[in-house]
């Protein structure tokens, strides 16, 4: 006897798509969603994406959240533009190198490329905090750059990242 075809079907997804074996796809959520498009944006797919979920979370949102994370960020980011004031000019002094590496790593820095790669849109907050503010938004950028280390196993790689986000943010802003 012939199974009717709408029954059919559904016994077939039944069957494909039995309840709880099947894994999420990246894609199940408007918040996985924006996680992804933010991958794309950087450069960088991580081998954890739980670490990116984290780095995108505020403190006011959840425990689970990316404040650890940005201050490995901070460092990698001012250890980055340090390096590569020293790489330029091995004379440079100290205030020099101090002042590029505060400066580079700044929050007003940081807030600015974290808006231009769309982090208001994408970062959790709750109660009063505000997406969009400045030390949300650079806070959630240099969770994402700490994110970036630890899941690569590698300052470098979170400076790469850093400074490809300096270059498109420079960019934009000089048009
Ligand atoms: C991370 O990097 C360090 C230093 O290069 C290395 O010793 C360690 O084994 C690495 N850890 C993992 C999990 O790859």
């Amino acid at each position: 006897m012939a199974i009717a075809p709408p029954l059919f079907v559904a016994l077939l997804l039944v069957v494909a798509h039995p309840a709880g074996s099947a894994p999420a796809p990246l894609t199940s959520s408007p918040f996985d969603a924006a996680l992804a498009t933010l991958q794309s944006r950087v450069g960088y797919t991580f081998r954890a994406p739980g670490l990116l979920r984290r780095a995108m979370t505020h403190a006011s949102y959840s425990r689970d959240n990316g404040r650890a994370l940005a201050v490995l960020g901070l460092a990698a980011s001012e250890s980055a533009a340090a390096l590569r004031a020293l790489a330029a000019d091995s004379d440079a002094t100290a205030s020099a190198v101090s002042r590029r590496a505060s400066e580079a790593a700044s929050e007003v820095a940081c807030a600015a490329a974290g808006t231009h790669l769309g982090i208001p849109g994408v970062v959790r907050v709750a109660g009063t905090a505000s997406a969009s503010a400045a030390p949300v938004v650079c806070g959630a950028l240099r969770a994402l750059i700490g994110a970036v280390a630890v899941d690569a196993n590698s300052t470098d790689a979170a400076g790469e990242v850093f400074w490809r986000l300096q270059v498109i943010t420079a960019a934009t802003a000089a048009m």
